[in-house]
């Protein structure tokens, strides 16, 4: 059975047609704004929260404990979904407490977030650090659970297994068929989630994915893992026994010089959407994905998809954070 989930989201997001794009292609180019799941746990991860947090209210825990980046969407939404639902959160995040509070951090600070900094070297032991803090709380008579970076686990993946349910629906609702579904690739549970709904279905959707970091291989691997814990928590042996590791396609090559660093090229690229769309792409994650897949397409590498879905995942606060990088590529 489908584990259950809390309602919090702002579902079903809006696809609508980029209607400039799509000419400039020849291709019917449509997004899902998943950016509009809400205002405070805007973009991707509200969906997985959705499950995570019903698991951690029904295991009676009191504290949410999750980690990443010092501008990460996620823990910025664990934030808001914990102070929602009246639990403390406790963020374990990479870098240093920060001078100036910017995008997500402002907004982790404004919900009262406890926060335990680790530099680099330290963040490579982020789970000890996690379960540690949860041993303190249960010191304190409090019960926490602790949620991995970026909620993509088996639990997690669930999210983004409802998000493909949705747009199946769409698809009824709009009269198209929508041949490829493209997504971001960051910590892998939206790809995974997606991938999911397409196998337990048994659709033909080609669910194709652009990493932002690491490579193609390393998240096959992660998201192999992530659908096998999903399959293990609804008891689905005979799909965990077909799946082919290779069914899961990641398209390298545009992470660019690695997590959170942009590029000149990438940041013009989210200005020109910005001003023919007016539809704004994060550096981090989103307009790095969807410039992949606007250079694929032109690279004739999207000959059998008329119909393509991007998800928006979201990313609007983080990109606050880049104000000096992108008016170097301001239009005077
Ligand atoms: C805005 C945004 N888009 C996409 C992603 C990638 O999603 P996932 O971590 O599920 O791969 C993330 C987080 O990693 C994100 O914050």
């Amino acid at each position: 059975m489908i584990p259950k989930k809390i309602s919090i989201a702002n579902t079903p997001t809006p696809i609508h047609k980029m209607a400039r794009l799509s000419e400039e292609l020849k291709k019917n180019i449509y997004i899902k704004r998943d950016d509009f799941t809400g205002m405070e746990w805007s973009g991707n991860k509200i969906r997985k929260l959705e499950f995570a947090v019903k698991e951690a209210l029904d295991q009676k825990c009191s504290v949410l404990i999750t980690c990443g980046g010092t501008q990460s969407n996620h823990a910025r939404a664990t934030v808001a979904v914990a102070t929602k639902m009246g639990l403390k959160v406790h963020l374990v995040l990479r870098g240093e407490s920060p001078d100036s509070l910017e995008g997500n951090m402002l907004l982790n600070e404004l919900m009262g977030a406890a926060i335990t900094w680790l530099d680099s070297e330290a963040f490579k032991n982020h789970e000890e650090v996690m379960s540690e803090l949860s041993l303190k709380y249960a010191g304190e008579g409090e019960k926490a659970y602790i949620i991995p970076i970026g909620a993509s686990n088996g639990i997690g993946n669930f999210g983004y297994y409802d998000c493909f349910n949705e747009i199946s629906k769409q698809e009824n609702d709009m009269n198209i068929h929508f041949d490829t579904i493209v997504c971001t690739v960051g910590s892998g549970g939206t790809y995974s989630g997606l991938k999911l709904g397409q196998l337990l279905n048994n659709t033909d959707h080609s669910i194709i994915g652009f990493n932002i970091s690491n490579t193609s291989e390393y998240f096959k691997d992660v998201i192999s893992e992530i659908l096998s814990d999903s399959l293990d928590i609804i008891d689905e042996k005979s799909i965990k026994s077909q799946y082919n590791r290779d069914d899961i396609l990641i398209i390298d090559g545009y992470a660019g010089c690695g997590y959170a660093i942009s590029r000149s090229e990438e940041l013009k690229f989210i200005l020109e959407i910005a001003q023919s769309e007016g539809i704004i792409f994060d550096p981090v994650y989103t307009g790095k994905a969807f410039r992949g897949l606007v250079d694929q397409i032109k690279l004739g590498n999207f000959e059998n998809s008329e119909n393509i879905l991007f998800i928006h995942t979201g990313g609007l606060f983080g990109t606050f954070s880049f104000e000096n990088q992108i008016r170097t590529v301001l239009k005077k």
